[in-house]
């Protein structure tokens, strides 16, 4: 059994990517590592809670004692997500985002270097490279021009991960991803708070001109391309990943509104965000050419079927926005330990 760290297996990508993990690879097993910050929900794993293979572990990245304890149970591959992931949330405090995203790298870099691990995947962003003029697109050799708190902690951490690559022969590698939508998106992200907004008839806040540009790409596809990367990927190499996809705000904004059968008057604009970017576009020729990856599900499909989940995760949606979902951990845990139950399960807390 090959075991795998996850790192914030509990977020958006990391939940869908334990599932594809354990739904693809008979002989994987996860530990995911996370803190359940705001953003960490355990009822994404719900379906999977009683699977051998995932054992979750509560804790922070940054904390060098249990980091170090985990790698030396045993590490083959490291796919590290646990981030701070929101840009308006960077622009009104950056701390944690250094805090998580540089310092927390830097120890998972440490822990993998004194224990040895065979791939580190560090997963980051297309936002290390600024942003695009009408034309042209990011290539893995653009360089890195961050313009937010959030995009520079990240950018540090792909540098962090670059020089321990140089210096120390760690066999990772970088992925920079562009915007990802699909289940259990957290619903401060504009799409996920788009569809749930207009499910309930309220204003879909739209930054500025609405004209900015993301290239969009279905979560699982983007989950495809990284255990690919993982299995075929070269150490040392930078991999864009991107879905081929620009789209306005506003252009989404529309498409949600005629899906949901909602007037385009609930989309409403509104100050924009400070040093908003205004347009995303990743050159990912790199990874279909070397590895045969490509983005496989359409924009609008991969969006129907987005919203589909929303509407029938309303209870996932609802525990979000009373702070039930986090709860969920505790639960378990004493759920637990009043049957008694393996320590085995997914919900444990390291041995000491
Ligand atoms: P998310 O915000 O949904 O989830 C982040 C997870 O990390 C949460 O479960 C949280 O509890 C956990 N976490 C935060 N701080 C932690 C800490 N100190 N220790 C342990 N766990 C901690 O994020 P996401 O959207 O799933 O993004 C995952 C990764 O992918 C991030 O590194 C992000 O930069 C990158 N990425 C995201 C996108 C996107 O569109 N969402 C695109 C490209 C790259
Ligand atoms: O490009 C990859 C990045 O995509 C990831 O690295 C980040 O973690 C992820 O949060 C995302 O960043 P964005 O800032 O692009 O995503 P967000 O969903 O916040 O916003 C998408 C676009 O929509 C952006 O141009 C801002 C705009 N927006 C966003 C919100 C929340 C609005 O117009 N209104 C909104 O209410």
């Amino acid at each position: 059994m090959l075991r795998v760290l996850v790192t914030g297996g509990c977020g958006f990508i990391g939940s869908n990517l334990v599932r594809h993990l354990l739904a693809h690879y008979a002989n994987v097993s996860v530990v995911n590592l996370d803190l359940l910050t705001y953003a960490g929900n355990m009822a994404s794993l719900r379906d999977i809670w009683e699977d051998p293979r995932h054992q979750f572990i509560r804790g922070d990245i940054t904390d060098r004692d249990l980091v170090r304890r985990i790698f030396a149970e045993g590490i083959d591959t490291v796919f590290h997500l646990a981030a701070e992931t929101h840009v308006d949330r960077s622009i009104f405090d950056a701390t944690p985002f250094v805090r998580t995203n540089v310092l927390g790298t830097q120890v998972l870099l440490d822990a993998a270097r004194e224990f040895g691990v065979r791939r580190f995947l560090h997963v980051s962003t297309d936002e290390v490279y600024g942003s695009l003029g009408p034309t042209g697109a990011f290539t893995e050799t653009t360089p890195l021009a961050p313009n937010s708190p959030y995009a520079a902690s990240k950018a540090a951490a792909d540098l962090l991960v670059r020089s321990y690559v140089h210096t120390f022969d760690l066999p990772a590698i970088i992925t920079r991803c562009s915007n990802n939508y699909g289940p259990y998106q957290f619903p401060e992200k504009f799409i996920p708070l788009s569809i749930t907004h207009l499910l309930e008839d309220r204003p879909v806040p739209l930054y500025g001109d609405g004209l900015q540009v993301r290239d969009w790409l279905h979560v699982q596809d983007h989950c495809a391309a990284l255990v690919r990367i993982w299995e075929f990927g070269k150490p040392g190499e930078v991999y864009n990943i991107g879905g081929r996809c620009e789209k306005t705000n506003l252009e989404v904004a529309q498409f949600l509104c005629r899906e949901l059968g909602k007037p385009t008057s609930l989309i409403r604009f509104v100050a924009d965000r400070p040093g908003h970017d205004r347009r995303y576009a990743m050159d990912i020729s790199k990874l279909e050419r070397e590895l045969g990856w490509r983005p496989t599900i359409p924009f609008e499909e991969g969006l129907r079927q987005t919203i589909r989940w929303y509407q029938e995760h309303q209870d996932w949606v609802h525990q979000v926005r009373s702070g039930e979902y986090q709860r969920f951990y505790d639960w378990q845990y004493r759920d637990r330990l009043a049957t008694g139950r393996s320590a085995a399960a997914p919900v444990e807390t390291p041995s000491a």
